[in-house]
Formats: C-alpha cells, sequence, structure tokens
C-alpha cells in the first residue's frame, strides 16, 4: 500500500441539515462526521490524505487541524468529479487514488483494503439496495461485467430497476485517474462533472473495473439530514453494545447506554441505564457503575463502585473505591484504592492516597491527601484567591471537621484533628487538635421580636 493517496470529498452543502455548521462537522458519537472518516483513513497509512472542502470556509481546516491532511478548496462546487480535480495537484506518487465521503462516516478499513489490492484495477465499492431510489446504478452487460455507472436522473426506468448502488467510494490507478477526468464533461441531467463517469472510460480503454462490498451495509450510509444523522448514531450505539455484550459486559439496557469514544471493559462489568461512555474509558473487572453517570476519558479499577448521577472527567480511579451517588471527579483526579467519594463533593487537580473519604458536600481542589483521611461534610479547599491556585496539603490519618474551610497553600499535619466549623489558615500540627471557632453564648431571657397587631 505503499504511496496511497486518499482523497475526501466534503464540500458539500448539506442543505438538508438546516444548520450553519458545515454538514462534516456534525457530530456523531462524539465526533465529527469528517474525524470519523480521517481516522479511519490514518489506519490505511496514507503517503496523502487530501480534504476537498467548500462550504463552511475555514471552520473544517481549522476543526481537523489534528489531521495530517492537505485541504483544498472547492468552490463553486461543480460535482464529484470537479471534486476529485481539485485534489489533483495534491496527489504523489504514481499507485492508488481512494475517493472517500465526508459525509459517509462509518467506513470501516476492513472494508476499504480489499480495495487496494489491484492496482491496476477501477474498483468500486457497491451494494445491493432494496429500495435503491436516489443512488447512481451499477450497470452491467450479459456476461455481468461492469459497463457504467448512470446516475438516476439521467436513468432510463429499466437502469432505474437495478438494485446494485454505487456508494460513491472508489479507487483507481492515480495515473489513471488524472487521465480520465480530464475528459469529464458535464453535459447530463444535472450540468455537474459526474466522477461516476469513469467507470465508462475504464471499460472502453479496457481496464479492470471490480466490485467490492461492504461488510456491513450502515458503513456506507450517508448523511443528508438531522433524522439520517440520528439514526445512524443509533446504528453505530448498536453495533457497540453487540460488541460490549459480546465481551460479557452486563447491560440494564443495551438501548440506552452511548459510548462516544472507546469503552474497554474487564470482567462481570456491570452498568445501569443512561451511562454516557466518553474518549478512551477504561473500566476493570466488576466495576459497576450506576445509572445517568458520564464517565469522559478516565480509567477505574477493579471492584470499584460508581453511584448514580455521577460525572466522571479526565480522572483516575483505583480498585474498591465507592464514587457517587452526585459525585464530580474533575480533570487531574487520582483517586488511590478503597476511596469513598460521596454525594455533591467535587474533587479537581487533586491525589486522594488509599481509604480516605470525603463522603458529603465538598470541595477538595489542587490538594494533595494522605490515606486513611476523614473529611467531614461541607468542607471546603479554598485554593483560589482570584488570581492564583495554591496546594492543600493534607497528611495522613488526619480528620477535618465538618464545614472546615482549609485556605491555601496550607498543610494540615499527619493524625492532625481539625475541629468543626474551622477557618485554617496556618499550617496544623502533627496529631493535635486545631480549631478556629468563636465561643458559643447564650443569652439567657433573650425574647424573640414579635409581629405587630
Ligand atoms: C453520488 C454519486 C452516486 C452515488 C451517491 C452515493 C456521482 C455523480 N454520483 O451522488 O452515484 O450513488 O453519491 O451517495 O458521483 N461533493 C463535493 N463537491 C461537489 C459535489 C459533491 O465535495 O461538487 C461531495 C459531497 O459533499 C458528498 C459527496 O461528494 O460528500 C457526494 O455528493 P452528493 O451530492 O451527495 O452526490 P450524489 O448526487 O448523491
Ligand atoms: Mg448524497
Amino acid at each position: 500500500m505503499n504511496s496511497l493517496n486518499v482523497i475526501v470529498l466534503a464540500a458539500g452543502k448539506g442543505t438538508r441539515m438546516h444548520s450553519d455548521r458545515p454538514k462534516v462537522l456534525h457530530k456523531l458519537a462524539g465526533r465529527a462526521l469528517l474525524q470519523h472518516v480521517l481516522e479511519t483513513t490514518s489506519q490505511l497509512q496514507p503517503s496523502k490524505v487530501c480534504v476537498v472542502y467548500g462550504h463552511g470556509g475555514e471552520a473544517v481546516p481549522e476543526a481537523m487541524a489534528e489531521f495530517d491532511a492537505t485541504f483544498v478548496l472547492q468552490m463553486p462546487q461543480l460535482g464529484t468529479g470537479h471534486a476529485v480535480q481539485q485534489a489533483l495537484p495534491e496527489l504523489t506518487g504514481d499507485t492508488t487514488s481512494l475517493v472517500l465521503y465526508g459525509d459517509v462516516p462509518l467506513i470501516q478499513a476492513a472494508t476499504l483494503l480489499p480495495m487496494l489490492t489491484a492496482s491496476h484495477a477501477l474498483s468500486l465499492l457497491t451494494l445491493h439496495l432494496e429500495y435503491p431510489a436516489g443512488y447512481g446504478r451499477i450497470v452491467r452487460d450479459a456476461a455481468g461485467k461492469v459497463t457504467s455507472i448512470v446516475e438516476e436522473k439521467d436513468a432510463t426506468p429499466e437502469q432505474r430497476a437495478i438494485k446494485e448502488v454505487n456508494t460513491g467510494i472508489l479507487s483507481a490507478p492515480t495515473r489513471l485517474l488524472r487521465h480520465w477526468l480530464a475528459e469529464l464533461k458535464n453535459d447530463n441531467a444535472q450540468g455537474e462533472y459526474y466522477l461516476t463517469d469513469i467507470v465508462a472510460m475504464a471499460v472502453a480503454q479496457g481496464v479492470e473495473v471490480r466490485t467490492v462490498h461492504p461488510k456491513h451495509s450502515w458503513e456506507v450510509l450517508g448523511v443528508n439530514s438531522k433524522q439520517q444523522l440520528a439514526e445512524l448514531e443509533r446504528l453505530w450505539q448498536r453495533e457497540q453494545v453487540h460488541h460490549l455484550l459480546a465481551q460479557g459486559v452486563t447491560l440494564a439496557d443495551p438501548a440506552r447506554l452511548d459510548v462516544r469514544g472507546k469503552l474497554t471493559c474487564g470482567r462481570d462489568v456491570e452498568i445501569d441505564v443512561g451511562c454516557i461512555f466518553e474518549g478512551e474509558v477504561t473500566l476493570g473487572d466488576r466495576v459497576h457503575v450506576g445509572a445517568y453517570t458520564l464517565i469522559r476519558a478516565a480509567s477505574i479499577a477493579a471492584d470499584t463502585h460508581v453511584a448514580p448521577f455521577s460525572l466522571i472527567d479526565q480522572a483516575e480511579v483505583g480498585s474498591n473505591c465507592f464514587i457517587g451517588p452526585y459525585a464530580r471527579l474533575r480533570p487531574g483526579s487520582k483517586l488511590h484504592d478503597g476511596v469513598h467519594i460521596g454525594n455533591f463533593v467535587e474533587i479537581k487537580n487533586s491525589e486522594i492516597a488509599a481509604n480516605s473519604k470525603a463522603n458529603h458536600l465538598s470541595y477538595i481542589g489542587d490538594s494533595t491527601v494522605g490515606s486513611r483521611v476523614n473529611i467531614g461534610a461541607g468542607t471546603i479547599t479554598c485554593n483560589y484567591d482570584g488570581a492564583n491556585k495554591h496546594r492543600t496539603v493534607i497528611g495522613d490519618d488526619a480528620f477535618i471537621g465538618s464545614d472546615t474551610q482549609l485556605v491555601a497553600p496550607v498543610t494540615v499535619g499527619r493524625g492532625a484533628t481539625i475541629g468543626a466549623g474551622s477557618t485554617i489558615t496556618r499550617d496544623t500540627p502533627d496529631g493535635e487538635l486545631t480549631l478556629s471557632r468563636s465561643k458559643q453564648t447564650t443569652i439567657t431571657g433573650w425574647k424573640r421580636p414579635q409581629k405587630g397587631k
């Protein structure tokens, strides 16, 4: 597969999306349609990737900046053949060029690889459809050899009855592609330069035309409307659920789970309804994820239990932890084994050592917390002075009484106890009780004001 060129057509307007955003930047499973195509493309290890864009201006190249691709503007859009013509100056070498569509996001490398094996031939990805309306039809002769592709608008009634359709994805020897594209004309029903006209040219020159079929029909479905986008999202989710179930993951309801990235699970993992997984997520053996939990780019080690309505974002969670319900782990949170984080507790950019607990209503930010620490309800690290962030360090075996404010930078000693309701502004010694609290007084005989008559 040396010197493979991939051309991704992405200039179409996407009128039926009814959106100001270019069609290929709409998201499926959390990633732009074009991003899916470019990620699959990179699995083919091409020497050149060329994206033909048009509508939406620079938004498309800007959104795809992470990819090693060349962006070529097609303005105006005069058809698929015209689109590929714009890419020709960018193509390298003399071997194969593969044409993909930016709005056909689920095409898989396993389907494309067989299209790249015959470097002398024109390979078309085709499919048989019960209802072929809207697609170009594959015309074959009596011997079954492909003779041309005819667009629906140019087709005779007999040709319209053909059920083998053109998915639009094709590969061709780059040298021949250049030659054919130079010959294209737009004397057809739509006045466009059809890429599909190269098929009849290949046949006339005696170049072999092969057809390859997708492994799954959903791979070649395109997105032209929000309806189709939603349908494709469901198809893709069903596909991912299928893999998870096959691996032995228990899903309370396979229809109520969304994987927007890559979810890797150990054995006997259980996931309740309504959970969303984004980016790369790893769940260890016997992890249980409670209902309506969102986990993004995080790893959770074995036997940890996440209770419902939790949000775990770019965090690392050890084994045997209890998280939630209603817990929020923000980026840079690292919890060691046996940590308990309870309801309405927010952890940010903090490391919490083994067996420590913050069970209720706390904010722990920019902190280093030792082992076996108990953080009482309502404890807050005051890490931000309006300009800078400061660290809080809590030693092993410390006990932080409820409703404590730890004004960073501050260190609580090992085994130290902080009395409830304290505002701690200076470091506290190991093993001692520290508290800051005004003395309780009682005014005897005090009477509550009464409402006037
Ligand atoms: C095309 C094929 C048709 C096939 C169908 C599959 C041609 C002439 N027809 O038809 O045989 O069955 O796809 O969906 O190729 N694009 C550009 N610039 C343009 C025109 C299109 O970049 O000037 C891009 C679009 O953004 C889209 C793709 O090319 O990603 C296909 O364009 P579309 O207009 O959907 O082609 P169809 O007419 O549906
Ligand atoms: Mg189309």
